[in-house]
């Protein structure tokens, strides 16, 4: 519906950086298609499983006892402590619980790690394709964004550095590097991390580091890790989540890592802006913690299954171009002929029932893929998996 000129006046009243805040690009296809019975919804990043009892029942005991009041802007101890002994088991060495502070979801981590960095006159440097939130992150602080294409072979997405490094000049405050990257499935090795590391090491340059996917991964136990090589202090700043390896994307809760000499930084960006997370929803992450171990596990084998389901049948089709994802989970993939991709996945929804994000979503050297999520059961997988080779109609699903 077009704006009435006493709405557009309100709005050209607001900052520019929120007035100019975009759209995401997954929501008209979702829209679109949300109501279609019988549609598969493959859009959005994230599971088919609600959130395990035990996780629940954590947090109504909480509320049950009364926990309703201010809570510890840092986060409860106990659960910045059981952070510490969950990266001390990833990880095999000691951490800390003074670098964990909690937050409102990753999201919420990558807002401050770009508060505390960067602002106007300052830019950040990010690789693309990508989760588009954290561009839209720096650009509400007033930073510019530089986006550094990564290179498509069907033998697996690639970053060349050197454009990483080229892109970075006398303004810029912070890489944001998403190794498992949501949404190519690339990884990088920790030949790749340490390069970066010394790049930044030597300009005085923060990493905001988005392992959030690190366990979803095709070959190992977990990606390699910008901890892998640095030290506590350098300029790191590790965002994280309970929503991906738990199944709380709803809950809207996570955590930031942060060398300690940012603690009360960073306890001061929390005050002003959320002033914590609800003592209720850290009882529950929790009992994620502690209890979530085979939880996790079992969705690390689920997404193995869903990515075989999907992936090994796109790869049969002529048409489809795709590198099969070495981690997170999704597929992202191109077909023949068809480069309009916002146009395709309301196409995809009319004649295939199945619900997949445009590349257009994510930003430079996405537009002519699909993303496609497989953390789902593999029967909808599998069905999803022969509309679409159906609709392909070259015999794939033969
Ligand atoms: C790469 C990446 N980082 C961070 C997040 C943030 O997760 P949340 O805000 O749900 O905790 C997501 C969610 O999709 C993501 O894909």
């Amino acid at each position: 519906m077009p704006l009435a000129e006493s709405d557009k006046a309100l709005i050209a009243g607001l900052r520019a950086e929120a007035r100019n805040c975009p759209e995401s690009g997954i929501v008209e296809v979702f829209n679109y298609g949300r109501t279609r019975p019988g549609l598969i919804p493959l859009w959005a990043g994230e599971g088919d499983l609600a959130t395990p009892s035990f996780i629940c029942d954590a947090a109504t005991r909480s509320l049950a006892a009364g926990e309703t009041f201010y809570t510890y802007q840092r986060g409860l101890p106990e659960l910045r402590a059981a952070l510490a002994a969950y990266h001390e088991a990833q990880f095999g060495r000691p951490f800390s619980t003074e670098r964990f502070f909690i937050t409102g979801g990753g999201m919420q981590a990558i807002q401050l790690a770009f508060q505390a960095t960067a602002g106007a006159g300052d830019s950040v440097v990010i690789h693309t394709p990508a989760w588009p939130n954290a561009a839209a992150a720096a650009g509400l602080v007033g930073a510019r964004v530089v986006s550094v294409p990564s290179e498509f072979s069907i033998n697996g997405w690639s970053l060349d550095l050197q454009k990483l490094f080229d892109a970075c000049d006398g303004t810029t405050r912070a890489i944001f590097l998403n190794s498992p990257c949501n949404p190519t499935g690339w990884v990088a090795t920790k030949a790749e991390l340490r390069a970066v590391l010394d790049f930044t090491r030597s300009h005085g340059i923060w990493i905001i580091a988005d392992e959030i996917y690190s366990r979803f991964v095709f070959a190992g136990e977990r990606s390699a890790s910008f901890r892998d090589v640095a030290e506590d202090d350098d300029r790191i700043l590790y965002v994280n989540t309970f929503s991906k390896n738990w199944a709380m994307t709803g809950w809207r809760i996570g955590w930031i890592e942060i060398p300690e000499a940012l603690g009360q930084v960073f306890e001061n960006l929390i005050q002003y802006n959320t002033s914590g997370v609800a003592a209720f929803m850290q009882r529950a992450a929790f009992a994620a913690l502690e209890q979530g171990g085979a939880f996790v596990e079992h969705q690390i084998r689920r997404v193995k299954e869903g990515r075989q389901v999907v992936c090994g049948v796109l790869a049969k089709s002529n048409r489809v171009e795709m590198a099969w994802p070495e981690g997170a989970f999704y597929a992202f993939f191109a077909i023949a002929g068809e480069d309009d991709t916002a146009k395709l996945g309301l196409k995809l929804v009319d004649e295939a029932n199945v619900g997949i994000a445009p590349g257009t979503a994510f930003g430079p050297g996405g537009d002519r893929f699909m993303r496609l999520c497989f953390a789902r059961k593999a029967d909808d997988l599998a069905e999803a998996a022969r509309r679409l080779s159906h609709w392909l109609g070259d015999g794939a699903d033969q």
